[in-house]
């Protein structure tokens, strides 16, 4: 079956993904900052974003198991025809790399704390404690762990400028609908 544009679903779970990753890969980013401040309310600040940074992390692995599965039920709409054989390929390898970051991003970042000796609890919002992965307390284990949640945070950016950048092209210079497909808000250019 083609499908002509994406479902609500689809849309919805992508925008909600997206505003986590990139709220989680700010908040990531910004926590030596607050975390090695002086100032004890700067570090208690430190200690509610990684709090919240795991929360939402954890939520990603749900959303995008859902979305996948989703996904592979609803087939995406075709591409434009426009496209060459090398931007259906670059697309195509984009969005598998964001499927595969989706689940290995948090999964890294859960795997890191799992492994650490500080047996700081996984709080989910404060609701219950999120059990840690039954990997053992191995400093090995983690320091590779922690080195794959940082490269692959770094490769998220990477793929977030190009698949925005793509996005962009689309919609100002191949004047397709390929952006309001998946952002109903804007209109297909004319
Ligand atoms: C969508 C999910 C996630 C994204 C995009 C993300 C992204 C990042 C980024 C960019 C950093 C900074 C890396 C650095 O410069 O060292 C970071 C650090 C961190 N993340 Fe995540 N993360 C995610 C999920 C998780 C999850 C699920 C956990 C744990 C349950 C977690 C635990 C941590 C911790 C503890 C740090 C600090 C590491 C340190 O000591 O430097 N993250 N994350
Ligand atoms: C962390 C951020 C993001 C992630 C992980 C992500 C991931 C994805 C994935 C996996 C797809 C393919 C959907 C499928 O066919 O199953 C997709 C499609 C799309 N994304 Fe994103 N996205 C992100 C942010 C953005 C942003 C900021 C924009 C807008 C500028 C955007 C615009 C689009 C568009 C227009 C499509 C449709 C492409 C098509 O129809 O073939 N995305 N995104």
């Amino acid at each position: 079956m083609n499908h002509s544009r994406y479902s609500s679903v689809a849309i919805t779970l992508h925008w909600l993904i997206a505003l986590i990753i990139i709220g989680n890969i700010i908040g990531g980013l910004a926590l030596d900052t607050f975390l090695d401040s002086a100032d004890p309310a700067m570090k208690m600040t430190g200690f509610k974003i990684i709090q919240l940074h795991k929360a939402f992390g954890l939520t990603v692995i749900g959303l995008s198991v859902l979305r996948l599965l989703w996904r592979l039920a609803n087939p995406a709409p075709a591409l434009p025809a426009h496209m060459t054989p090398l931007e259906v390929l670059l697309a195509k390898a984009t969005h598998l790399g964001f499927y595969a970051l989706m689940l290995l991003l948090p999964l890294s970042g859960w795997a890191m704390v799992s492994t650490s000796a500080k047996r700081f609890p996984i709080s989910y919002f404060g609701l219950f404690d999120v059990p840690y992965l039954p990997l053992g307390q191995s400093k090995a284990l983690g320091g590779l762990m922690h080195e794959s949640h940082e490269l692959l945070g770094y490769g998220a950016i990477v793929l977030i400028a190009l698949h925005v950048a793509a996005a962009l092209k689309h919609h100002y210079f191949d004047r397709d609908d390929v952006l309001a497909r998946m952002l109903p808000l804007v209109r297909k250019r004319g």
